[in-house]
């Protein structure tokens, strides 16, 4: 199965990304930053047709079967950039009901890098309702963290754990 690594944060090149590339060391998969996209908020007028989103998701949505959606913990909650490219698939929905349709049957799967270990219970909600909702397979979800320069062994732990779990979908 093909897998990606989707990564929106505020910085290309912050934490989130390092613990992005530790799990690509594990996993055999690409990745993007949605950062590098320019994708405007849900219109419900549709008035953003020409922007990177339409592109983009039908590359995803043709490539591969497995999305990994990374974010930073940003107020509780996925950062603003993962979270409009979520609203945004409402134009699948809604619209490009074709598209939509193609999520069904591809998996998804969640990573999050926070400042501690302490994890918010709620976080990964959105992500296993949105797959549910899409009639994606959630595979599961793993909280990161970063605190100093280096990754903390707990977290290349945890990484590996995640990287087997996704592997056993083959
Ligand atoms: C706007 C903002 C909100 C944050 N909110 C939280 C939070 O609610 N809980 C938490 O543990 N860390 C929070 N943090 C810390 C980040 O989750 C943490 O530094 C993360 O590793 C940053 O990843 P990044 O470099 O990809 O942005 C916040 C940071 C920012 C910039």
């Amino acid at each position: 199965m093909k897998k990606i690594i989707i990564q929106g944060s505020s910085r290309s090149k912050g934490n989130t990304f390092d613990i992005t590339q530790a799990l690509k060391e594990k996993l055999d998969c690409d990745y993007i930053d949605l950062s590098t996209k320019n994708i405007q908020l849900f219109d419900y007028e549709f008035k953003n047709q020409e922007d990177d989103f339409l592109p983009l998701i039908k590359e995803l949505l043709e490539n591969y079967d497995v999305f990994i959606f990374a974010s930073p913990v940003y107020w509780y909650t996925m950062s603003a950039t993962l979270k409009i490219f979520f609203d945004r698939f409402t134009d699948c929905v809604l619209k490009e009901k074709e598209l939509g349709r193609k999520f069904e049957g591809k998996h998804m799967a969640a990573l999050c890098c926070g400042s501690s270990e302490d994890e918010i219970d709620s976080y990964f909600i959105p992500f296993r309702e949105s797959a549910k909702y899409l009639k994606m397979n959630y595979i599961g979800d793993v909280h990161t963290w970063k605190d100093s320069d280096e990754i903390d062994e707990k977290v290349i732990h945890k990484l590996q754990f995640f990287s087997n779990l996704i592997e056993s979908q083959n």
